[in-house]
Protein backbone atom coordinates (compact mmCIF):
# COMPACT_ATOMS: atom_id res chain seq x y z
CA UNK A 1 0.00 0.00 0.00
CA UNK A 2 1.44 3.29 -0.67
CA UNK A 3 0.00 6.99 -0.32
CA UNK A 4 -0.32 7.89 -3.95
CA UNK A 5 -3.82 8.79 -5.02
CA UNK A 6 -6.12 11.13 -6.88
CA UNK A 7 -7.89 13.88 -5.18
CA UNK A 8 -10.40 16.08 -7.12
CA UNK A 9 -8.91 14.18 -10.59
CA UNK A 10 -4.86 15.35 -9.65
CA UNK A 11 -2.63 12.64 -8.57
CA UNK A 12 -1.42 13.58 -5.06
CA UNK A 13 1.60 12.44 -2.82
CA UNK A 14 -0.16 12.44 0.96
CA UNK A 15 -1.53 15.61 0.98
CA UNK A 16 0.43 17.53 -1.51
CA UNK A 17 -0.46 18.00 -5.64
CA UNK A 18 2.17 16.97 -7.84
CA UNK A 19 1.55 19.56 -10.24
CA UNK A 20 2.31 21.70 -7.52
CA UNK A 21 5.60 20.34 -7.18
CA UNK A 22 6.10 20.05 -10.52
CA UNK A 23 5.17 24.01 -10.43
CA UNK A 24 7.95 24.61 -7.67
CA UNK A 25 10.16 22.36 -8.22
CA UNK A 26 10.53 21.23 -12.22
CA UNK A 27 10.58 18.27 -13.48
CA UNK A 28 11.61 14.90 -14.02
CA UNK A 29 12.07 14.84 -9.99
CA UNK A 30 11.22 11.96 -7.83
CA UNK A 31 8.83 12.38 -5.14
CA UNK A 32 8.94 10.27 -2.11
CA UNK A 33 5.77 9.69 0.60
CA UNK A 34 6.97 9.74 3.98
CA UNK A 35 3.86 7.99 5.25
CA UNK A 36 4.65 5.08 2.78
CA UNK A 37 8.33 5.03 3.78
CA UNK A 38 7.08 4.58 7.33
CA UNK A 39 4.18 2.11 6.70
CA UNK A 40 6.61 -0.36 5.03
CA UNK A 41 9.12 -0.33 7.58
CA UNK A 42 6.67 -1.10 10.16
CA UNK A 43 4.88 -3.50 8.03
CA UNK A 44 8.17 -4.80 7.83
CA UNK A 45 8.92 -5.07 11.28
CA UNK A 46 5.83 -6.57 12.65
CA UNK A 47 6.49 -9.43 9.87
CA UNK A 48 8.71 -10.97 12.78
CA UNK A 49 7.63 -9.66 15.66
CA UNK A 50 7.29 -13.11 16.98
CA UNK A 51 11.35 -13.62 16.68
CA UNK A 52 13.30 -12.93 19.98
CA UNK A 53 16.15 -11.35 18.53
CA UNK A 54 16.05 -9.45 14.92
CA UNK A 55 18.37 -6.86 13.12
CA UNK A 56 16.70 -4.95 10.38
CA UNK A 57 19.42 -3.62 8.33
CA UNK A 58 17.90 -1.36 5.67
CA UNK A 59 19.75 -1.98 2.14
CA UNK A 60 20.66 1.59 1.18
CA UNK A 61 21.68 1.06 -2.37
CA UNK A 62 18.18 0.93 -2.88
CA UNK A 63 17.90 4.49 -2.22
CA UNK A 64 20.34 6.31 0.15
CA UNK A 65 19.25 9.95 0.19
CA UNK A 66 20.22 11.14 3.86
CA UNK A 67 16.39 12.26 4.41
CA UNK A 68 15.36 8.60 4.03
CA UNK A 69 18.49 7.29 5.94
CA UNK A 70 17.23 9.90 8.69
CA UNK A 71 13.83 8.78 8.79
CA UNK A 72 14.24 4.98 8.59
CA UNK A 73 16.68 5.44 11.52
CA UNK A 74 14.05 6.65 13.66
CA UNK A 75 12.04 3.46 12.46
CA UNK A 76 14.94 1.97 14.35
CA UNK A 77 16.68 0.40 11.33
CA UNK A 78 20.40 0.06 11.07
CA UNK A 79 22.06 -0.34 7.75
CA UNK A 80 23.05 -2.39 5.53
CA UNK A 81 26.21 -0.95 3.07
CA UNK A 82 28.06 -2.04 0.17
CA UNK A 83 30.87 1.20 0.07
CA UNK A 84 32.89 3.64 2.27
CA UNK A 85 30.38 6.15 0.53
CA UNK A 86 27.25 4.55 1.66
CA UNK A 87 28.61 3.79 5.65
CA UNK A 88 29.43 7.50 5.64
CA UNK A 89 25.73 8.73 4.34
CA UNK A 90 24.64 5.55 7.27
CA UNK A 91 26.44 7.37 9.79
CA UNK A 92 26.09 10.71 8.68
CA UNK A 93 22.14 10.15 8.76
CA UNK A 94 22.48 9.12 12.23
CA UNK A 95 22.44 5.34 11.90
CA UNK A 96 24.31 3.99 15.01
CA UNK A 97 27.70 2.34 13.47
CA UNK A 98 26.58 -0.39 15.37
CA UNK A 99 23.41 -1.08 13.93
CA UNK A 100 25.95 -0.89 10.43
CA UNK A 101 26.09 -4.47 8.61
CA UNK A 102 29.47 -3.69 5.66
CA UNK A 103 28.34 -6.04 2.66
CA UNK A 104 30.40 -6.15 -0.89
CA UNK A 105 32.44 -8.18 -2.66
CA UNK A 106 34.48 -5.41 -3.50
CA UNK A 107 35.45 -3.94 -0.59
CA UNK A 108 38.83 -2.83 -0.19
CA UNK A 109 41.36 -2.61 2.71
CA UNK A 110 41.16 1.49 3.08
CA UNK A 111 36.83 1.26 3.25
CA UNK A 112 37.81 -2.24 5.57
CA UNK A 113 39.61 0.06 7.77
CA UNK A 114 37.30 2.97 7.50
CA UNK A 115 34.58 0.75 9.06
CA UNK A 116 37.00 0.00 11.94
CA UNK A 117 37.70 3.02 12.94
CA UNK A 118 33.84 3.83 12.74
CA UNK A 119 33.29 1.20 14.98
CA UNK A 120 30.65 -0.34 12.94
CA UNK A 121 28.79 -3.63 13.92
CA UNK A 122 29.58 -6.20 11.20
CA UNK A 123 31.43 -6.86 8.28
CA UNK A 124 30.43 -9.48 6.03
CA UNK A 125 32.99 -11.07 4.55
CA UNK A 126 33.25 -12.46 1.04
CA UNK A 127 35.94 -14.47 0.60
CA UNK A 128 39.01 -16.19 2.98
CA UNK A 129 41.18 -13.08 1.81
CA UNK A 130 39.31 -10.53 2.75
CA UNK A 131 38.92 -12.13 6.21
CA UNK A 132 42.79 -12.03 6.75
CA UNK A 133 43.39 -8.69 5.71
CA UNK A 134 40.80 -7.29 7.93
CA UNK A 135 42.24 -9.23 11.04
CA UNK A 136 45.19 -7.73 10.40
CA UNK A 137 44.06 -4.37 10.49
CA UNK A 138 41.77 -5.32 13.69
CA UNK A 139 44.64 -7.02 15.09
CA UNK A 140 46.95 -3.62 14.85
CA UNK A 141 44.61 -1.45 16.38
CA UNK A 142 44.07 -3.80 19.29
CA UNK A 143 40.35 -4.69 19.02
CA UNK A 144 38.57 -7.63 17.05
CA UNK A 145 36.71 -7.09 14.11
CA UNK A 146 32.54 -8.37 14.44
CA UNK A 147 32.27 -10.25 11.05
CA UNK A 148 29.82 -13.03 9.35
CA UNK A 149 31.10 -15.02 6.29
CA UNK A 150 28.64 -14.96 3.55
CA UNK A 151 28.21 -18.14 1.80
CA UNK A 152 26.50 -18.98 -1.73
CA UNK A 153 24.03 -21.49 -1.30
CA UNK A 154 23.45 -22.47 -5.23
CA UNK A 155 19.68 -21.75 -5.05
CA UNK A 156 18.26 -20.27 -8.21
CA UNK A 157 16.19 -17.58 -6.73
CA UNK A 158 14.22 -17.19 -10.55
CA UNK A 159 14.57 -13.34 -10.52
CA UNK A 160 15.88 -11.49 -13.65
CA UNK A 161 19.73 -12.88 -14.33
CA UNK A 162 21.34 -9.68 -14.00
CA UNK A 163 20.23 -9.31 -9.90
CA UNK A 164 20.59 -12.87 -9.01
CA UNK A 165 23.39 -13.73 -6.40
CA UNK A 166 22.85 -17.00 -5.16
CA UNK A 167 24.09 -19.02 -7.49
CA UNK A 168 27.39 -20.66 -7.60
CA UNK A 169 28.79 -18.90 -10.76
CA UNK A 170 27.70 -15.90 -9.44
CA UNK A 171 30.56 -13.90 -7.61
CA UNK A 172 28.99 -14.04 -4.32
CA UNK A 173 29.91 -15.76 -1.28
CA UNK A 174 31.95 -18.61 -0.44
CA UNK A 175 31.02 -22.38 -1.79
CA UNK A 176 29.07 -23.62 0.63
CA UNK A 177 30.80 -26.69 0.94
CA UNK A 178 34.47 -24.67 1.64
CA UNK A 179 32.74 -22.88 4.31
CA UNK A 180 33.23 -24.85 7.20
CA UNK A 181 36.74 -25.35 6.61
CA UNK A 182 37.23 -21.24 5.80
CA UNK A 183 35.64 -20.71 8.85
CA UNK A 184 37.46 -22.92 11.13
CA UNK A 185 40.75 -21.07 10.06
CA UNK A 186 39.13 -17.37 9.81
CA UNK A 187 37.58 -18.21 13.79
CA UNK A 188 41.39 -19.17 14.58
CA UNK A 189 42.51 -15.37 13.76
CA UNK A 190 42.75 -13.14 16.44
CA UNK A 191 41.74 -10.29 14.56
CA UNK A 192 38.46 -11.40 14.16
CA UNK A 193 35.59 -11.93 16.31
CA UNK A 194 33.54 -14.43 13.70
CA UNK A 195 29.57 -14.58 14.68
CA UNK A 196 27.92 -16.83 11.93
CA UNK A 197 27.15 -16.48 8.43
CA UNK A 198 25.34 -14.56 6.05
CA UNK A 199 23.49 -15.15 2.54
CA UNK A 200 21.75 -12.90 0.11
CA UNK A 201 20.23 -14.82 -2.97
CA UNK A 202 18.79 -12.08 -5.37
CA UNK A 203 16.62 -9.35 -5.40
CA UNK A 204 12.89 -8.94 -6.71
CA UNK A 205 12.18 -12.30 -5.36
CA UNK A 206 8.56 -13.36 -6.21
CA UNK A 207 8.68 -16.71 -4.60
CA UNK A 208 9.64 -17.85 -0.95
CA UNK A 209 10.34 -21.51 -1.91
CA UNK A 210 13.70 -20.29 -3.39
CA UNK A 211 14.42 -18.30 0.04
CA UNK A 212 13.30 -21.40 2.13
CA UNK A 213 15.75 -23.57 0.18
CA UNK A 214 18.22 -21.03 1.22
CA UNK A 215 17.76 -20.78 4.43
CA UNK A 216 17.54 -24.39 5.16
CA UNK A 217 21.09 -24.75 3.70
CA UNK A 218 22.12 -22.35 6.13
CA UNK A 219 20.29 -23.98 9.12
CA UNK A 220 22.42 -27.03 8.10
CA UNK A 221 25.55 -25.15 8.11
CA UNK A 222 24.63 -23.43 11.07
CA UNK A 223 24.31 -26.65 12.74
CA UNK A 224 27.39 -28.01 11.13
CA UNK A 225 29.55 -25.63 12.73
CA UNK A 226 28.21 -25.54 15.73
CA UNK A 227 29.07 -29.52 16.14
CA UNK A 228 32.75 -28.53 15.12
CA UNK A 229 32.71 -26.38 18.07
CA UNK A 230 31.98 -22.73 17.10
CA UNK A 231 29.91 -20.32 18.62
CA UNK A 232 27.15 -18.98 16.68
CA UNK A 233 25.45 -16.34 17.32
CA UNK A 234 24.25 -14.36 14.12
CA UNK A 235 23.12 -15.52 10.79
CA UNK A 236 22.04 -12.62 8.16
CA UNK A 237 19.42 -13.70 6.13
CA UNK A 238 19.89 -11.08 3.39
CA UNK A 239 17.23 -9.16 1.39
CA UNK A 240 15.51 -10.05 -1.90
CA UNK A 241 10.93 -9.55 -1.20
CA UNK A 242 9.70 -8.07 -4.76
CA UNK A 243 7.67 -5.51 -4.75
CA UNK A 244 4.46 -5.09 -7.06
CA UNK A 245 5.75 -3.44 -9.97
CA UNK A 246 1.42 -4.04 -11.82
CA UNK A 247 -1.27 -3.32 -10.19
CA UNK A 248 -2.65 -7.22 -10.12
CA UNK A 249 0.30 -8.30 -9.55
CA UNK A 250 0.85 -10.94 -6.11
CA UNK A 251 3.99 -11.05 -4.23
CA UNK A 252 4.26 -12.91 -1.21
CA UNK A 253 3.72 -10.27 1.76
CA UNK A 254 6.47 -9.48 4.57
CA UNK A 255 4.07 -11.48 6.71
CA UNK A 256 4.27 -14.30 4.39
CA UNK A 257 8.02 -14.22 5.00
CA UNK A 258 7.96 -13.28 8.79
CA UNK A 259 5.65 -16.79 9.03
CA UNK A 260 8.32 -18.77 6.85
CA UNK A 261 11.19 -17.60 8.76
CA UNK A 262 9.59 -18.59 11.93
CA UNK A 263 8.75 -22.07 10.72
CA UNK A 264 12.26 -22.31 9.15
CA UNK A 265 14.20 -20.72 12.10
CA UNK A 266 13.14 -22.20 14.71
CA UNK A 267 15.37 -23.23 17.21
CA UNK A 268 18.49 -21.84 15.76
CA UNK A 269 18.87 -19.54 18.67
CA UNK A 270 20.98 -16.91 17.08
CA UNK A 271 20.35 -12.40 16.44
CA UNK A 272 18.61 -13.36 12.53
CA UNK A 273 19.43 -10.41 10.56
CA UNK A 274 17.45 -8.99 7.45
CA UNK A 275 18.65 -6.53 4.74
CA UNK A 276 15.63 -5.39 3.00
CA UNK A 277 15.75 -2.62 0.58
CA UNK A 278 13.34 -2.64 -2.38
CA UNK A 279 9.93 -4.24 -0.48
CA UNK A 280 10.96 -0.31 1.64
CA UNK A 281 11.54 1.83 -0.61
CA UNK A 282 9.90 0.67 -3.93
CA UNK A 283 6.49 2.17 -3.56
CA UNK A 284 7.65 4.46 -1.34
CA UNK A 285 8.41 6.70 -4.96
CA UNK A 286 7.60 7.93 -8.19
CA UNK A 287 9.19 9.70 -11.11
CA UNK A 288 7.07 12.54 -11.86
CA UNK A 289 7.48 14.05 -15.67
CA UNK A 290 6.01 16.09 -18.28
CA UNK A 291 5.48 15.30 -21.71
CA UNK A 292 7.62 16.99 -23.88
CA UNK A 293 6.27 15.81 -27.25
CA UNK A 294 3.84 13.06 -28.59
CA UNK A 295 5.26 12.47 -32.01
CA UNK A 296 3.49 9.91 -34.32
CA UNK A 297 5.60 6.44 -34.50
CA UNK A 298 4.57 3.05 -37.21
CA UNK A 299 2.26 1.10 -34.70
CA UNK A 300 1.58 3.72 -32.12
CA UNK A 301 2.97 7.03 -31.17
CA UNK A 302 6.18 7.92 -29.13
CA UNK A 303 5.54 9.80 -26.17
CA UNK A 304 8.54 11.74 -25.36
CA UNK A 305 9.22 12.52 -21.77
CA UNK A 306 11.17 14.91 -20.42
CA UNK A 307 12.46 12.09 -17.66
CA UNK A 308 15.15 9.56 -19.39
CA UNK A 309 17.26 6.18 -19.00
CA UNK A 310 19.51 8.54 -17.39
CA UNK A 311 16.95 9.40 -14.57
CA UNK A 312 15.44 5.99 -14.48
CA UNK A 313 17.78 3.35 -15.70
CA UNK A 314 15.80 0.07 -14.52
CA UNK A 315 13.28 -0.53 -17.39
CA UNK A 316 17.05 0.14 -20.31
CA UNK A 317 18.90 -2.45 -18.06
CA UNK A 318 16.66 -4.85 -17.06
CA UNK A 319 13.49 -4.70 -19.14
CA UNK A 320 12.24 -3.68 -16.08
CA UNK A 321 8.69 -2.39 -16.50
CA UNK A 322 7.40 0.67 -14.26
CA UNK A 323 3.72 1.83 -14.40
CA UNK A 324 2.81 5.20 -16.19
CA UNK A 325 -0.26 7.21 -14.89
CA UNK A 326 -1.81 10.66 -15.84
CA UNK A 327 -1.01 13.28 -13.03
CA UNK A 328 -4.44 14.79 -14.24
CA UNK A 329 -6.09 11.72 -16.56
CA UNK A 330 -9.05 12.74 -18.85
CA UNK A 331 -11.26 9.47 -19.33
CA UNK A 332 -9.59 8.72 -22.71
CA UNK A 333 -7.14 6.19 -23.68
CA UNK A 334 -4.17 5.53 -25.98
CA UNK A 335 -1.81 2.91 -26.94
CA UNK A 336 1.47 4.51 -26.77
CA UNK A 337 5.35 3.96 -26.90
CA UNK A 338 7.16 5.87 -24.24
CA UNK A 339 10.54 7.05 -24.22
CA UNK A 340 12.97 9.25 -23.05
CA UNK A 341 15.35 12.29 -24.72
CA UNK A 342 18.57 10.27 -24.96
CA UNK A 343 19.96 9.39 -28.07
CA UNK A 344 19.90 5.55 -27.89
CA UNK A 345 16.92 3.61 -28.76
CA UNK A 346 17.89 1.64 -25.15
CA UNK A 347 15.91 5.34 -23.93
CA UNK A 348 12.64 3.66 -24.11
CA UNK A 349 10.21 2.80 -21.01
CA UNK A 350 7.54 0.93 -23.13
CA UNK A 351 6.40 -0.30 -26.24
CA UNK A 352 2.72 -0.44 -26.96
CA UNK A 353 1.74 0.65 -23.78
CA UNK A 354 -2.51 0.85 -22.75
CA UNK A 355 -2.43 4.05 -20.96
CA UNK A 356 -4.30 7.44 -19.85
CA UNK A 357 -4.27 9.94 -23.03
CA UNK A 358 -1.71 12.34 -22.37
CA UNK A 359 -0.64 15.02 -25.01
CA UNK A 360 2.29 17.65 -25.02
CA UNK A 361 3.00 19.61 -21.55
CA UNK A 362 1.00 16.88 -19.11
CA UNK A 363 2.33 15.44 -16.14
CA UNK A 364 2.79 11.80 -15.52
CA UNK A 365 4.47 9.55 -13.43
CA UNK A 366 6.25 6.32 -13.53
CA UNK A 367 5.27 4.46 -10.64
CA UNK A 368 7.50 2.08 -8.00
CA UNK A 369 10.38 4.47 -8.70
CA UNK A 370 11.61 4.80 -4.89
CA UNK A 371 14.01 2.10 -5.10
CA UNK A 372 16.54 1.82 -7.43
CA UNK A 373 15.92 4.93 -9.23
CA UNK A 374 17.35 8.42 -8.49
CA UNK A 375 20.33 6.51 -7.01
CA UNK A 376 20.96 4.54 -10.21
CA UNK A 377 20.89 7.99 -12.13
CA UNK A 378 23.73 9.36 -14.15
CA UNK A 379 24.06 12.92 -16.26
CA UNK A 380 24.00 10.77 -19.63
CA UNK A 381 23.64 13.45 -22.50
CA UNK A 382 25.11 15.78 -20.05
CA UNK A 383 21.60 16.33 -18.50
CA UNK A 384 21.25 17.60 -15.27
CA UNK A 385 21.25 14.97 -11.79
CA UNK A 386 17.64 14.06 -10.98
CA UNK A 387 16.48 16.15 -7.50
CA UNK A 388 14.33 14.06 -5.01
CA UNK A 389 11.52 15.55 -3.09
CA UNK A 390 10.46 14.16 0.12
CA UNK A 391 6.07 14.89 0.62
CA UNK A 392 5.21 14.40 4.69
CA UNK A 393 1.63 15.12 5.44
CA UNK A 394 0.60 18.41 3.59
CA UNK A 395 4.50 19.20 2.87
CA UNK A 396 7.27 18.55 1.63
CA UNK A 397 10.88 19.57 0.93
CA UNK A 398 13.96 19.31 -1.64
CA UNK A 399 15.84 16.64 -0.19
CA UNK A 400 18.63 16.68 -3.54
CA UNK A 401 19.30 19.63 -5.73
CA UNK A 402 18.69 19.26 -9.20
CA UNK A 403 23.05 18.94 -10.35
CA UNK A 404 22.81 21.20 -12.70
CA UNK A 405 25.43 20.11 -15.92
CA UNK A 406 27.36 23.52 -14.85
CA UNK A 407 28.15 21.94 -11.85
CA UNK A 408 29.82 18.83 -13.58
CA UNK A 409 31.56 21.02 -15.89
CA UNK A 410 32.88 22.98 -12.93
CA UNK A 411 34.60 19.87 -11.69
CA UNK A 412 36.35 19.06 -14.82
CA UNK A 413 39.79 20.02 -16.19
CA UNK A 414 41.29 20.86 -19.40
CA UNK A 415 44.73 20.82 -18.93
CA UNK A 416 47.04 24.19 -20.20
CA UNK A 417 48.71 22.17 -22.63
CA UNK A 418 45.68 21.98 -24.79
N1 LIG B 1 21.70 -7.31 0.63
C1 LIG B 1 22.61 -7.50 -0.35
C2 LIG B 1 23.88 -8.12 -0.02
C3 LIG B 1 22.31 -7.10 -1.67
O1 LIG B 1 23.20 -7.30 -2.64
C4 LIG B 1 21.07 -6.48 -1.95
C5 LIG B 1 20.73 -6.05 -3.30
C6 LIG B 1 20.16 -6.30 -0.89
C7 LIG B 1 20.51 -6.73 0.39
C8 LIG B 1 18.83 -5.64 -1.07
O2 LIG B 1 18.00 -6.39 -1.89
P1 LIG B 1 16.46 -5.99 -2.06
O3 LIG B 1 15.78 -6.21 -0.74
O4 LIG B 1 16.41 -4.58 -2.47
O5 LIG B 1 15.98 -6.90 -3.11
N2 LIG B 1 19.42 -2.45 -9.29
C9 LIG B 1 18.62 -3.65 -9.28
C10 LIG B 1 18.63 -4.34 -7.92
C11 LIG B 1 20.02 -4.73 -7.44
C12 LIG B 1 20.02 -5.38 -6.11
C13 LIG B 1 21.39 -5.61 -5.61
N3 LIG B 1 21.51 -6.16 -4.30
C14 LIG B 1 17.19 -3.30 -9.71
O6 LIG B 1 16.94 -2.14 -9.99
O7 LIG B 1 16.36 -4.17 -9.80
Amino acid sequence: MDHFHYRDGVLHAEDVALTRIADEVGTPVYVYSAATFRRHARVFREAFAGLPDVHLAYAIKANPNLAVLRLLASEGYGADVVSGGEMARALAAGVPAAGVVFSGVGKTPGELAAGLDAGIGQFNLELEEEGEVLADLAHSRGVRAPAVLRVNPDVDAGTHAKISTGKRENKFGVAISEAPAMFARLAARPGLDLRGVAIHIGSQLADLAPLEAAYRRIGELVAELRRAGHRITRVDLGGGLGVPYRHDDILPPPAALGEMVARVTKGWDVQLQFEPGRVIAGNAGVLLTRVVWVKPGVAHPYVIVDAAMNDLARPALYDAYHEFIAVEPGGERMTANIAGPVCESGDTFAMGREMNRVARGDLAVFRTAGAYGATMASTYNSRALVPEVLVDGDRYAVVADRILPETIMAAERVPDWL
